[in-house]
Formats: structure tokens, sequence, C-alpha cells
């Protein structure tokens, strides 16, 4: 046989192979053993050493084209395997992404930090710094700098809890007034400060009292501020919780850091003002304590009460959240039931 019938017989042989092998192992050992350097092509090649001058090229081009045509072949199928097996590979994986997913609970923030949030994101807007104070507070921050020396009869509206004759569980978020009095540059401009927290006092839980309970402190102190910018301001407030038809009433009394002292009612935002059983008939809900700064508190702080002055008002998220949700007992604010906490998932 002469070499061209040879190599087109290893050309049928090498196709015939390749066509038939549906493994990608098997592939490369064909590739191996027609092309590699022991294989019959590579075989014959040598063999044309003996051929003439003329044939040698004619041989050596056909040769080639041999090899190529078993390359081709070689690759196309080991493409067309790989597909095959990527395609099995995609078919095993196969997701049905029609099938409801593994639900993971979401958390919120607690009702109770709503309302801060809510309050303090007002306050922000309105230019106001936001001063985090330690819970754990000394006596001469959440008493006497608010003018309420040791024996002031008025400590008794605050049952305390000592840890030290000199340090105590805050009874109060009034303490970082005098703090942040102490350190406001007051020719930058005037103070205007918010402080949220938790606040502790000696107190028999039950339906109203809670021995731990939360306060949002507010404070501008600057020069011509007024008793309108108070009662503004707090119209502000009751109306970003409560709706805009609300109006607010001031009612005189008694803090020792504050002079003259107010509390403030707000339109019952139940009945509108008509009476009903949330407002006790009288229209009008009470929310919090307020007043004018005292010139004592400004002094202790070595602030001229003769050139500075403002306001000052302390209120109870915990009490505006059992307003506007209807809560009837505070303690349910601090059992962590999910079932109630739910209630209020901002989310819906
Ligand atoms: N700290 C007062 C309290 O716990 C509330 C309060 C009243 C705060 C009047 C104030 C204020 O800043 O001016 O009862």
């Amino acid at each position: 046989m002469g070499l061209k019938d040879k190599l087109d017989q290893l050309r049928q042989q090498g196709l015939t192979e390749v066509k038939a092998s549906s493994d990608l192992n098997k592939i490369n050992d064909i590739r191996v053993k027609m092309l590699g350097k022991k294989g019959p092509i590579t075989e014959v090649l040598r063999g044309m050493r003996e051929l003439s001058a003329e044939e040698r090229p004619k041989i050596g081009q056909f040769a080639n084209e041999v090899r190529d045509d078993l390359t081709n072949a070689i690759e196309a199928k080991r493409s067309e395997l790989e597909q095959a097996k990527i395609n099995a590979q995609l078919e095993h994986e196969k997701l049905d992404v029609t099938l409801p997913g593994n639900t993971v609970p979401q958390g919120q923030p607690h009702v109770i930090q709503q309302i801060i949030d809510q309050l303090v994101d007002l306050f922000i807007g309105m230019g106001y710094e936001v001063a985090i104070g330690d819970e754990v507070e000394e006596d001469h921050y959440n008493f006497e700098m608010l003018n309420l020396p040791k024996d002031h009869p008025a400590r008794d509206m605050q049952d305390t809890f000592y840890v030290t004759p000199e340090i105590l569980m805050r009874t109060q978020t009034s303490p970082m007034q005098a703090r942040m009095l102490e350190q406001h540059d007051f020719t930058k401009g005037p103070l205007k400060m918010v402080s949220p927290g938790k606040v502790y006092r000696r107190d028999t839980d039950d339906a109203t009292h809670s021995h731990q309970f939360h306060q949002v402190e507010g404070m501008v102190i600057g020069k011509h501020i007024t008793m309108a910018d108070l009662k503004g301001t707090l119209e502000v407030v009751a109306q970003e919780l409560f709706g805009d038809e609300l109006d607010v009433r001031l009612r005189p009394s008694y803090f020792p850091f504050t002079e003259p002292s107010v509390e403030a009612d707000i339109t019952c935002f139940n009945c509108h003002g008509r009476g009903c059983a949330i407002c006790k008939q009288t229209g009008w809900i009470e929310v919090l304590g307020a007043g004018m700064t005292h010139p004592n508190v400004l002094k202790m702080a070595s602030v001229d009460p003769e050139v500075y002055g403002g306001f000052a008002f302390g209120l109870g998220p915990d009490r505006f959240a059992m307003l506007k949700y209807g809560v009837e007992d505070i303690r349910d604010f601090y059992q962590n039931d999910v079932r109630f906490l739910t209630q209020f998932n901002q989310k819906g």
C-alpha cells in the first residue's frame, strides 16, 4: 500500500473512532494514539525519506490535511461532549425559582425607639444637636446643677436609685442640660440640644409606672428666646406625633430648674377636644413638663443669665406611645412579647 493510501486509511479509522466515542477521556486517548509522536501518522511521515523529491511535498501536504482533519474532528467532538456534560450538570442542578424561599424574620426598632427616632429626627431637622448621656450619673449633674441642692424638698419628686451617695441611676435626662451648658461655646451661637435616653426611679411597677422608662430632653439657650418659642416648638412636636390640628396649652407648674415652669397639654387627638375617655372628658392631654431655664441653672454652668436665656422641656416617649396607640399598661412595652411588639411593625 502506498503512503497516501495508508494515510487515507488512518484518517478513516481515526474519524470512525472519534465518531463512535462518547467519552472525553477516550477522545484524548484517540488524539494521543493517532497524532502523538509514537502514532501511526508520525510513523508514516518518517517513511517519507524514501520518497522521491517530486513525491515528498505532495505526500507531505496530504499528511498535513489528514492531521488537520483528525485534529478538527477531535476538537469538534471534544466541545460537543463538554457541552453535553455542562448541559447534564445544569439539568441536574436546576433550581425552581418559583418555590417559596425561606423567610428570615426581620427585626425592627422597638415601638418606643420608633417614637424616639421620630422625635430626634424632627429636632435634627430644626438644627438641634443630639447629646446621649450616661445612665449612671453624678448626683451633681442629676440634681445639684439643676438647682436641687442636697436638702431640696423637690428631690422627693423623684425617688432615686443611688449607687453611692454621689453616684446614681439618672432619674431624668435633664442632667444633659447642665453638661451641655457647661460645654457650649456661646460665642458660636445658641445651644439647641435634645437628649433621648433611659431613666430610672424607685417606683413600684404598675400600669402607669415603671422603674425604668424613657425621656427626651430638649433645651434652647441663646439671646432673646421667649416662652413663645417654647410653645411654638411644642406645637411642632405635637403635630409631628399626633397630626396637625392639635393645639398646645401651657399650665403653670413647678420644676426646680425652670422659672416659670409649665405643664403642656395637647388637644386630645382622639376626640379633638370634645371630651372622651382618653382625656377624661377635658379635651386635653398632659404630655410634658417644660419652662424657662432658671437663672441659677445658667449661673452654675457659668452662663450669664443677664445675657442668655431660653427654654427646656422633658417628655416621655413611653407616655406618647401609650397615648398614640391606646396601650393601657406601660409594662407591655418592657415584657418583650413579640406578638405585642410586632403590632408596631413599621413595614406593615
Ligand atoms: N425632668 C423633668 C421630670 O423628669 C421633666 C422636665 C420638666 C424636663 C421641665 C425639663 C423641664 O427640661 O424644663 O419630671
